[in-house]
C-alpha cells in the first residue's frame, strides 16, 4: 500500500489513538517495585507452576522424579523464565531510551512519549523479577543467546527501526502468554502468581503497542516486510521451543533417577511429546491469527511455516474471518 494513501493514513491514526490509551493507561498504574505484591507472604515449599505444564509431564520422565524433585522442578523452570525477561528488558530498556534520545520516531513525537512509559516499566519488571528468584532462593540462569543478539543485527532499513519493535513483541507476547498459563492453577504460590499477573497487565500494553506500530508502519519499509515474512516461522518454532525447559533446571534440581543424566534424550522427549504439541498450539493460536491478519503470512511461504511446524495452526487462523482491528 502506497504511504500516501488514505489507508494508510488510517492505520496511523489508529495507531495514534491505541498509544493515547497506552499513555493514559501508564500514568494511571504503574508496577511498583516495593508496593504492589504479598513479599511478606510465608514462603514453605511452593509451588510455581501448573503441573501439567512442568515440561516433563506427559512424559516418561514424570513417574521418574519424586514429587519434591517435581516441586523444585516448578521453580527452576519459573526462575528461567523470569532470567529470559531480565535478560530483555535490560536490553530493550537501552536500546528503546536509546532510540528516543537519537529522535528515530521524530516524526510521531507520541510514539516516543510511549516508549518512555515503556522504558520505565521495563526498569521495574526486572527489579521485581530479580527480587523475587531471590525470595524464592533461586539466581538468574544465563539469558539465552537468541535474546542477548536481539538488537544486535537489526539495522532498520526503512525510515523507522520496526525490526527491533517486532521482535520485542514477538518474543513478549509469546512469553507473556506462557507465563499466564504456566501460574494458573489454585495452588500456585500467591508471590509468584502476583509478579506474573502484574507483569502481564502492563505487557499487554507493551504488545498492543508493538501490533499497533507493525500494523500502521509497515508499508514504509518493504525490506522490514519481506524479511519478516521469511524468518517469522523459524523464529517462532526456536522461542517456542526453547521455552519449553532449560537443561540448567534439571541440573540445579540434580535429579536421582539415572535416566536424567541423557539430556539429549530428555530434551527430545519433553518437546516432542503430544501434550507439549498441545499446549503449544494454545500458546501460538493468538499469534497465528494476527501474521495473518496483518499480512506477515502469506501463501507465497506457506511451505515455511509447514516446515516449521505450524501447517495446522495457520490454517485454522487462516480459516478465522478476523480483521486488524481487534488489535485497537
Ligand atoms: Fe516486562
Ligand atoms: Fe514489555
Amino acid at each position: 500500500m502506497p504511504v500516501e494513501s488514505p489507508a494508510f493514513e488510517t492505520k496511523v491514526q489508529r495507531m495514534l489513538k491505541v498509544t493515547e490509551r497506552l499513555i493514559d493507561a501508564s500514568e494511571q498504574r504503574q508496577m511498583h517495585l516495593l508496593h504492589d505484591h504479598p513479599w511478606d507472604a510465608p514462603v514453605d515449599k511452593p509451588f510455581l507452576m501448573k503441573r501439567e505444564r512442568i515440561s516433563i509431564y506427559g512424559t516418561p520422565y514424570w513417574d521418574l522424579a519424586s514429587e519434591e524433585e517435581i516441586r523444585r522442578l516448578s521453580i527452576e523452570e519459573i526462575v528461567t523464565w523470569w532470567s529470559g525477561f531480565v535478560g530483555l528488558e535490560q536490553l530493550v530498556s537501552e536500546y528503546y531510551m536509546r532510540l528516543v534520545n537519537l529522535r528515530k520516531f521524530r516524526t510521531l513525537p507520541r510514539l516516543e512519549t510511549y516508549l518512555k512509559h515503556f522504558v520505565k516499566e521495563e526498569i521495574v519488571h526486572t527489579l521485581v523479577f530479580l527480587k523475587a528468584m531471590d525470595y524464592y532462593g533461586s539466581e538468574m540462569y544465563e539469558v539465552p543467546e537468541f535474546v542477548r543478539s536481539l538488537f544486535d543485527d537489526n539495522a532498520s532499513t526503512g525510515e523507522y527501526p520496526l525490526m527491533a519493535v517486532y521482535l520485542t513483541m514477538m518474543v513478549e507476547w509469546l512469553a507473556d502468554i506462557q507465563q499466564h498459563l504456566d501460574t494458573d492453577a489454585d495452588y500456585v504460590h500467591v508471590l509468584a502468581k502476583s509478579v506474573v499477573h502484574a507483569h502481564w497487565r502492563e505487557e499487554m500494553r507493551h504488545i498492543k503497542f508493538g501490533q499497533n506500530v507493525i500494523l500502521a508502519l509497515a508499508d514504509t519499509d518493504q525490506d522490514f516486510i519481506d524479511k519478516a515474512r521469511q524468518f517469522t516461522p523459524v523464529f517462532l518454532r526456536q522461542v517456542v521451543d526453547q521455552g519449553v525447559t532449560n537443561i540448567e533446571c534439571f541440573d540445579r534440581v540434580g535429579f536421582k533417577h539415572p535416566a536424567f543424566a541423557d539430556k539429549e534424550a530428555l530434551l527430545e522427549a519433553v518437546i516432542g511429546s503430544p501434550h507439549r504439541q498441545a499446549l503449544n498450539r494454545e500458546l501460538v493460536r493468538p499469534m497465528m491469527r494476527y501474521f495473518v491478519t496483518s499480512g506477515i503470512y502469506v501463501p507465497q511461504y506457506h511451505a515455511l511455516w509447514a516446515e516449521q511446524g505450524f501447517e495446522a495452526d495457520i490454517q485454522e487462523a487462516l480459516a478465522g474471518d478476523d480483521d486488524a482491528s481487534q488489535y485497537a
